[in-house]
């Protein structure tokens, strides 16, 4: 199914006001009124701090470097005398009502004087960051208005994995000057992986000499081709302590926290490449890893590997002057504990009932150390099994659950759940995106979450400290498809993490405006952001032709209606197959199809052009039975809603059925020609996609009996790239009512690729097209 976005009509409006408004403010403030009239930068004006305030001069000198960047008008600073009071400057001055908090500010823009106040670095710096934002460059004005503004959540995060793919130094400064701009205030660096350890450690030189390195990297998605491929190039990269060191200095001044991720037990293929000493198999060779998914190969919980551990948290403590430490915790096999006879001494000796126990054990000792030094731990949801470390915060990531149980338990928490935070989803048409891991998160979507769940009573939704954008990079080689994935998405979690619930119901087609409007700070700044907010929209509704009831008596029409979320491009569109140009003809009124047609268009200005085919065919929106209920709600419409899933890499289009055969109707409503009808089914082996080995498509015209049958095998080769195979019944004519399909799961995966759990084998169906 593809995503509808229908956009009330009230938008169009707003959207002009929004853009002759100029209070784009991203995040929104706590507390906003705008005013009348506005501040005007001159050669005259200055920017006056308390003496002898470090707080206020810092920010103040970052205001002054912007302005004279962006109008260029220098503006200096000037220490506050009684004589400067009466001047229109820009005033700093200590929040005296203190009632603004730690990262709070106000600030008052009048014709005559700009104000701003806070009680913290913090606040000033935040509210620099918001009168950036409101200062309109060419005009060198600031829009009157009064602002008191605070933060919702304490902690606003990005992860950022530079273990699958490294990152440089200038990527991640730029990557934290992007967060300060955002307001957010914590940039989580997952640091080490099975693929790759970047962290340089003094005592273990070989973590970096032979950890940060792997000898190939897997060619294409980890499902993509059966057998799988490398690329036979060695790949590495690490970060020195002094680029470390220079790096929290450089966040530090950008009130950005840096908590840095050791993952123990599990995701340590890199470290026991190293020293396999700390592994259960010491003899075994280990290799840093050259594909994705999860290894086997972990720490094993010995009184070594204890010292190791913690000797490398000394020099991580050494690095982060930040409270917290994140220790990994996630995604941790069991499989080598269960064969290591030392761990099922150890197990037995400390009287643990399993393996998860003594996952928890471990956490538990490295919590008992870490806390020893004054610091505190984060660890991903599944520190709950086996029991919570006492002071742990968790990271709730496979969901919400995790969060709300480690709620309930007293623990803070940072939601931060694969369906609306994990931005190395899609965003838009995997057809038209960069390779990415699957799943499908556009930014309406991640606008949408409310990370304080209300199944928490008051006193445990306080727990709740805040909220993350997480981005693995297995399938984004380069600073540039690293931003490509965060922004804007991020965004939109900074407005969720920032905005507080008194400044009104989030709205998406508000923020849409603002975002837009947002966008020059982007390209300030050089950002490689996913302009897909430009991108057109198509919305479908099917009507019968003159108002018939009668399907057949009239041929059915589609409407396309083609939206787009900026006023002030135009589209252009062709229905003949050929690229659009601004040549094309104008989009100005809905589109009706009477056939199944490619729409091909273009927004000026724009960025992605939109190609989809409608297809109309006689099951369009028609109903279907299964003998097998479907998976989900939306399976029930799926199969013929008259769009086509396009890509194998995208599963949320496909109706999928496990260890069994497909078998359902499809009823056209009454008697109609039939003369083709099609199919296409998924081919993905590795993910355990296969498709039917036969395929029958049946007529009839009571429902009962099927006289009419084609019945074919379907045969493909297991080795080759994922692929999509089409099935077509050619019936030449006939007529029927309902049309029975039919098609043989092929069983269980085939001996030599029992590699997967769940051995049974997934057909995977979508659209049938009846002609
Ligand atoms: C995770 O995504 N494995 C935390």
């Amino acid at each position: 199914m593809k995503q509808l976005l229908f956009l009330p009509l009230f938008f169009l409006a707003f959207t002009t006001f929004s853009q002759d408004n100029a209070y784009n403010l991203i995040p929104f403030p706590a507390q906003f009124s705008g005013q009348t009239g506005q501040f005007t930068l001159s050669a005259s004006t200055k920017i006056v701090v308390t003496p002898k305030d470090a707080a206020q001069a810092a920010a103040a000198q970052l205001l002054t470097n912007y302005l004279k960047t962006n109008t260029g008008l220098t503006i200096p600073l000037t220490l506050a005398t009684p004589s400067m009071a009466k001047g229109k400057h820009l005033f700093f001055a200590v929040h005296k009502a203190k009632r603004v908090g730690p990262e709070g500010y106000t600030l008052a823009v009048t014709p005559d004087r700009v104000t701003i106040e806070a009680e913290t670095p913090k606040g000033y710096f935040y509210a620099v960051q918001t009168l950036m934002q409101l200062t309109n460059p060419v005009a060198k004005q600031i829009p009157a208005c009064q602002i008191l503004d605070r933060p919702r959540y304490a902690y606003r995060g990005i992860m950022v994995d530079v273990a699958r793919h490294f990152m440089p130094v200038s990527f991640i400064k730029k990557h934290i000057d992007l967060m300060a701009m955002h307001k957010m205030n914590t940039f989580h660096w997952h640091l080490t992986d099975d693929q790759g350890w970047r962290i340089e450690i003094k005592k273990y030189p070989k973590l970096t000499q032979i950890g940060s390195k792997r000898a190939e990297t897997l060619v294409g998605h980890y499902a993509q081709n059966f057998p799988q491929q490398y690329d036979k190039t060695p790949y590495g990269g690490f970060y020195t302590q002094d680029e470390i060191k220079d790096v929290v200095r450089y966040a530090t001044a950008r009130h950005v926290t840096i908590v840095p991720e050791i993952e123990m037990p599990g995701h340590a293929v890199a470290a026991l490449a190293a020293y396999p000493e700390y592994s259960c198999d010491p003899i075994k060779k280990y290799a840093v890893g050259t594909t994705w998914g999860v290894y086997d190969d972990v720490f094993c919980p010995t009184e070594p590997t204890f010292t190791f551990l913690q000797d490398v948290l000394t020099e991580v403590f050494a690095l982060f002057p930040g409270k917290h430490v994140h220790i990994g915790g996630d995604e941790c096999p069991k499989t080598a504990w269960k064969q290591s006879t030392f761990c099922q001494n150890l197990i037995k000796k400390l009287k643990l009932k399993n393996e998860d126990e003594l996952q928890s054990y471990i956490i538990r000792r490295i919590e008992k150390f870490v806390t020893g030094k004054g610091r505190a731990i984060i660890g991903w949801d599944e520190i709950l099994e086996g029991g919570l470390a006492p002071n742990a915060t968790v990271m709730s990531w496979r969901g919400t659950e995790g969060g709300i149980e480690a709620a309930r338990q007293k623990h803070n928490v940072v939601m931060t759940p694969g369906a609306f935070c994990y931005l190395d989803k899609y965003q838009a048409n995997p057809a038209q995106e960069p390779m990415s891991i699957g799943g499908y998160l556009p930014l309406e979507t991640v606008y949408s979450y409310e990370p304080t769940s209300a199944e928490l009573t008051p006193d445990q939704q306080k727990y709740i400290q805040g909220v993350q954008a997480n981005l693995w990079t297995e399938y984004l080689k380069t600073p540039e498809a690293v931003e490509y994935m965060l922004w804007p998405r991020a965004v939109a979690i900074a407005e969720i993490a920032w905005m507080p619930k008194q400044a009104g119901p989030r709205n998406f087609e508000d923020f849409a405006a603002r975002l837009k409007a947002h966008l020059p700070h982007l390209d300030r700044l050089s950002v490689n952001y996913a302009k897909r907010l430009l991108d057109i929209r198509a919305e479908t509704q099917f009507s019968d032709a003159g108002g018939s009831v009668s399907r057949d008596a009239a041929p059915r029409q589609l409407q396309v209606r083609l939206n787009k979320l900026d006023s002030d491009s135009k589209i252009f569109y062709t229905l003949n197959g050929k690229e659009a140009t601004p040549a094309s003809t104008e989009y100005l009124a809905p589109i009706t199809l009477t056939k199944t047609t490619t729409v091909k268009a273009v927004t000026i200005p724009g960025e992605t052009p939109f190609s989809e085919t409608f297809f109309i065919h006689r099951a369009k929106g028609r109903p279907y039975t299964y003998t097998e209920n479907p998976r989900t709600d939306s399976d029930a419409k799926k199969l013929t809603d008259g769009q086509v899933a396009q890509a194998p890499q995208s599963v949320r289009e496909w109706v999928e059925v496990t260890g069994k055969d497909l078998d359902f109707t499809i009823d056209l409503g009454e008697i109609k020609p039939v003369t083709k009808v099609s199919a296409n089914f998924l081919k993905k082996v590795l993910f355990g996609y296969f498709p039917p080995t036969s395929v029958e498509v049946a007529l009839s015209r009571d429902g009962q009996d099927f006289k009419e049958a084609i019945a074919q095998p379907v045969t493909y080769p297991l080795e080759g790239p994922w692929a999509i195979m089409s099935v077509v019944a050619d019936f030449k004519t006939s007529k029927a009512r309902y049309v029975r399909i039919r098609a043989k799961n092929a069983g269980p995966m085939p001996a030599a690729l029992s590699f997967r759990p769940n051995k049974a084998t997934t057909l995977a169906i979508d659209e049938v097209i009846v002609d």
